[in-house]
Order: structure tokens, then C-alpha cells, then sequence
């Protein structure tokens, strides 16, 4: 019997700048679940045509697709184990795209939460049409995210909540196609969800996200993340009084960045009163500072010679696209085109 090997692939859309909110939820995750994935295939990709919906300046969007890369290697991906590419250096996905989407069902499209919360918007408004604002990226949002994930046959999706319901749309896209060619040409994936790591607070208090300015930026230098930490808010009990830890910003970021054992640590210490929120900063900056001072340094290095990063992205992309090509080829005998 042949060993069975795992395929985990994952997407990062390029759309700010890479934050603690992204590592806690995202690259951590998936930096993790590639590591214990011995022996199996690796798919991790910067999903820059999913940006496209949103985002409209050329510069940004190239200068967020390099920091997303520069991102993961300077935090140590092994591009042995992990075929790493830009969604466009592989346009096979774009030909995939337009093939899922003669099977899937339009009524599908409408039942995506994010099609559907913007739809509410514009009825919940006296005059607007129902779909103002929504352009076709959006609609077919779900089909695209299908075609990566199909094409490489992946089996485990690691994705943050909000994803869950694209994932379950791949594997009835799968289905769908499966069923009108008579095969089982693709594989149908499962999501995994990081579920005690979703929305990690920010320096204010609330989700941390771009929109919200609330972010710690992970490779800006030490000094100003070590500023930003001091700004989490906090309430006014003195350092003696006992804290409630798992209700407190600033250990969920502590949480999310250091192992169990320090949490676990911090925690009791909160717990059992005389540990100071001035204190816990620093522990928490400390922290910051062990794990991302030298990763800046190397993200730095990267961004600076965007020639070079530009050749490696394109060297590392090419394995995706020898799998990717096989793949099209055997689809297009199966469907006569
Ligand atoms: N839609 C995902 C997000 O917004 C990014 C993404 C695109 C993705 N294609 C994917 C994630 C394929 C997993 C698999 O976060």
C-alpha cells in the first residue's frame, strides 16, 4: 500500500503589513502545523489576486505581496519542505478558476457570508441596489479560493474562522465537479481552525486589525513595538490586587506569542495578585523582542533587495507550477478541452 501523505496549503492575502494578529491567528499556525508535518507536502502561497478586490494601487499591493514574503522567510520557512509561491506566478489556478465555475451553482455564490453581509448593508439602506459595491472578485470570491486549494489536491486548510465557510465551499465545488465528470479527479479538503487564538486583541482593546489602528507591527523595530505594548490598554487595579488573566488584553497577546508553560506562568502569577500590569508589559515586550529582533533584522535585509527577493519568489515557485501543469493537463483530458 502506497504511504498515505498529508498535503496541507494555505493563502495569505497581501493586504497590510504583516502584524502580531496575523502571526497569533495565521502564521504561527501554519508555521506549526508545516513543522509537525513530516514527511508530507507543503502548500503556502501569498494570495495576491484575492487582494485584487480590494485593494487598488499597484505599489501597494506589490509592496505588501514582498513583505508577506519576506515575512515567512525571515521567520525560518524551509523552502525544502514547502512549495512557496505568489498566486500569480502560478496562472494554471486562473484556468482552473474559470472551469469551477462552470459547476458551480450561482445560488452558492449568494449564500457567502461575505457576499451576503454586504448585501444586508445595502438593503438595511434606503436607496441603494443590493449588490452596489460588490464586483464580480467578491461574488466569485469562492471559486478562486476552490481553484487553489483543488488544484493541489490538498487535504487539511488551515484558515482563520472567517474562512471556514470558503473551505466548505471547496469540497462542495469538488463534489459538483466530481459528480458531473464522473470521478474523483478532486480531492475534498478540511478546514482546521486555530480556535483559541481568533481575535486577538489590540492595543486598544478590540480585534486587532489595520482598520482599526490598534496593531503591533512585527518587524518595526524594537523600540516601537515596545511602546505600543506599554499603550495596551489596562484597568486601574494596583499591582497587589488579584487579576482575572484570560480576560485581560494583554495576556491573550502574552498567550498567543509564548509557549504554554510561560503562559500557564504568567496566568498564576496575574492570578494570585502582586504582578503589576507596568511589569507584565515588560515581560510581554521581552518576549516581543526574543522572538522577532532578529527575524526584523532578516525582514529588513530581504526588503531591501527586492531584485533578489523577486528572483527567489520566482525560483520558489516554479515546483508549484510543474505540479500545477500536470495536474491541468489530466483535467483537460478528462473534460475533452
Ligand atoms: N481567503 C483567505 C483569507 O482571506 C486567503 C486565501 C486565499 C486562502 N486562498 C486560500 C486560505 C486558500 C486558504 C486556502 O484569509
Amino acid at each position: 500500500m502506497k504511504a498515505s501523505k498529508t498535503t496541507i496549503l494555505t493563502g495569505i492575502k497581501p493586504t497590510g503589513h504583516p502584524h502580531v494578529g496575523n502571526y497569533a491567528g495565521m502564521i504561527k499556525p501554519a508555521l506549526q502545523l508545516i513543522e509537525g508535518n513530516k514527511g508530507g507536502r507543503n502548500h503556502l502561497f501569498i494570495a495576491n489576486y484575492h487582494a485584487l478586490n480590494t485593494m487598488d494601487r499597484a505599489s501597494e499591493l506589490r509592496q505588501y505581496t514582498y513583505e508577506i514574503a519576506a515575512c515567512f522567510l525571515a521567520l525560518g520557512l524551509d523552502l525544502e519542505t514547502t512549495s512557496f509561491y505568489r498566486q500569480s506566478d502560478v496562472p494554471e489556478i486562473f484556468e482552473l478558476t474559470a472551469v469551477l465555475a462552470s459547476v458551480t451553482p450561482k445560488g452558492l455564490m449568494n449564500r457567502a457570508h461575505a457576499y451576503k453581509a454586504k448585501v444586508e448593508e445595502n438593503l438595511s439602506k434606503s436607496n441603494a441596489d443590493r449588490d452596489d459595491g460588490v464586483n464580480m472578485g467578491l461574488y466569485t470570491y469562492p471559486i478562486l479560493m476552490a481553484a487553489d486549494i483543488l488544484l493541489f489536491d490538498a487535504d487539511v486548510v488551515p484558515v482563520g474562522k472567517d474562512q471556514v465557510q470558503h473551505v466548505e465551499f471547496a469540497r462542495d465545488i469538488a463534489g459538483y465537479f466530481n459528480r458531473k465528470f464522473d470521478t474523483q479527479f478532486f480531492k475534498q479538503p478540511a478546514h482546521r481552525v486555530q480556535a483559541d487564538l481568533e481575535a486577538l486583541p489590540g492595543v486598544d482593546g478590540r480585534k486587532m486589525s489595520k482598520s482599526y489602528g490598534n496593531t503591533i507591527p512585527l518587524f518595526g523595530d524594537m523600540s516601537t513595538a515596545r511602546k505600543l505594548i506599554k499603550r495596551i490598554v489596562t484597568d486601574s487595579k494596583p499591582p497587589a490586587e488579584p487579576k482575572d488573566a484570560s480576560s485581560l488584553s494583554l495576556y491573550q497577546i502574552y498567550r498567543a506569542l509564548a509557549d504554554e508553560d510561560e503562559a500557564e506562568d504568567l496566568k498564576r502569577r496575574f492570578e494570585a495578585g502582586g504582578l503589576g500590569y507596568g511589569e507584565a508589559k515588560t515581560i510581554l515586550a521581552d518576549k516581543f523582542e526574543v522572538l522577532f529582533e532578529k527575524p526584523a533584522k532578516r525582514y529588513k535585509d530581504y526588503l531591501s533587495d527586492k531584485g533578489e527577493l523577486e528572483r527567489i519568489m520566482v525560483t520558489a515557485s516554479r515546483r508549484a507550477r510543474g505540479q500545477a501543469r500536470c495536474k491541468i493537463e489530466a483535467m483537460r483530458t478528462l473534460i475533452g478541452a
